[in-house]
C-alpha cells in the first residue's frame, strides 16, 4: 500500500496580520521542516500577499480559508480562485464548521467551491465533521456520508478531506483515537466507493479539532489518519513545529 505523505496545515482563521504572519513565517522558515511531511499555513487573505513573498522559494505551501465558485461578479466579501493563484496560494480551504454554522455555507455551495477551486488549479482541503449532538444520536457517519455525498464531482488527485468533528473544534477537547480512526477508515471506505480503490488509498484525511503537541502523536500515529488541521496550536511556531515533527515520526513509522 503506498505510504501517504503526512500533510500539517494551519488554519490561522482570523489571527495574524501582515506583522504577526511575517513574524511567525520568519521562525518557521528558520526550524528545521522534515522534508517527509508536507506543510501548509492559510493565513487570513489580506496577509497572504506578504506570506507569499517570504515563503517563495520555500518548501512551505500557502493556503486561503475559503474560495468563491465564480471567477468574478457581484460577490460583496467574496475571493475567487484566481485572485488567489496570482498571489502564489496553491491551496484553498472550504467548507470549515465555521464558515457553515456562522455563514450558511451548505453541503452543495462548499462542493462548487471545491470544484470551481480544482478546475482553476489549486488543491482543496474540504472539511465535514458532527456535532456533539449529531454524534450523541448515533448520527456521525451518517452527517459524514452526507457532506461528502457531492465529491464524486471533484478530482481526487488535489483533494483533502479534513474530518474535524465540531464539539472538538477550540474545546481542548479531541477526539479519541479510536474515534478519529473510525471515522476516517469509514470515509476511506466510502471514498473508494466514489473513486475507486486507488485513489481512496492515496487520498489524505486530516484530523482536526484540539490538535496540539499533547496529542499529536497518538492521533497522527493512526493508520487512516495522514495529517491535521491545526487551528489554536498553529498560531504558535513552537507547538506547529512539534506537531510536524509527532507526523514525520508517524510517517517513519509507516515506512519502516
Ligand atoms: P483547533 O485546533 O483550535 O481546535 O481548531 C481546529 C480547526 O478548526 C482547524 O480548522
Amino acid at each position: 500500500m503506498a505510504a501517504r505523505r503526512p500533510l500539517v496545515v494551519g488554519n490561522w482563521k482570523m489571527h495574524k496580520g501582515v506583522a504577526e504572519t511575517a513574524a511567525f513565517l520568519e521562525a518557521l522558515l528558520q526550524a528545521d521542516v522534515p522534508g517527509s511531511v508536507e506543510v501548509v499555513v492559510c493565513p487570513p487573505f489580506t496577509s497572504l500577499p506578504h506570506a507569499a513573498m517570504l515563503l517563495t522559494g520555500s518548501a512551505v505551501g500557502l493556503g486561503a480559508q475559503n474560495v468563491h465558485w465564480e471567477d468574478h461578479g457581484a460577490f460583496t466579501g467574496e475571493v475567487a480562485a484566481p485572485m488567489l493563484l496570482e498571489l502564489g496560494v496553491r491551496w484553498a480551504i472550504v467548507g470549515h464548521s465555521e464558515r457553515r454554522a456562522l455563514f450558511g455555507e451548505t453541503d452543495d455551495t462548499v462542493v462548487r467551491r471545491a470544484a470551481r477551486a480544482q478546475a482553476a488549479g489549486l488543491d482543496v482541503i474540504l472539511c465535514i465533521g458532527e456535532t456533539l449532538a449529531e454524534r450523541e444520536a448515533g448520527a456521525t457517519l451518517a452527517v459524514l456520508e452526507r457532506q461528502i455525498r457531492g465529491i464524486g464531482a471533484l478530482d481526487p488527485a488535489h483533494l483533502v478531506l479534513a474530518y474535524e468533528p465540531v464539539w472538538a473544534i477550540g474545546t481542548g477537547r479531541n477526539a479519541t483515537t479510536e474515534q478519529a480512526q473510525e471515522a476516517h477508515a469509514e470515509l476511506r471506505r466510502r471514498l473508494a466507493g466514489t473513486f475507486g480503490a486507488g485513489p481512496a488509498q492515496r487520498l489524505r484525511i486530516l484530523y482536526g479539532g484540539s490538535l496540539k503537541p499533547a496529542n499529536a502523536r497518538e492521533l497522527l500515529a493512526q493508520a487512516d489518519v495522514d495529517g491535521g488541521l491545526i487551528g489554536g496550536a498553529s498560531l504558535d511556531v513552537d507547538s506547529f513545529c512539534a506537531i510536524m515533527r509527532d507526523a514525520a515520526e508517524s510517517a517513519a513509522g509507516v515506512d519502516s
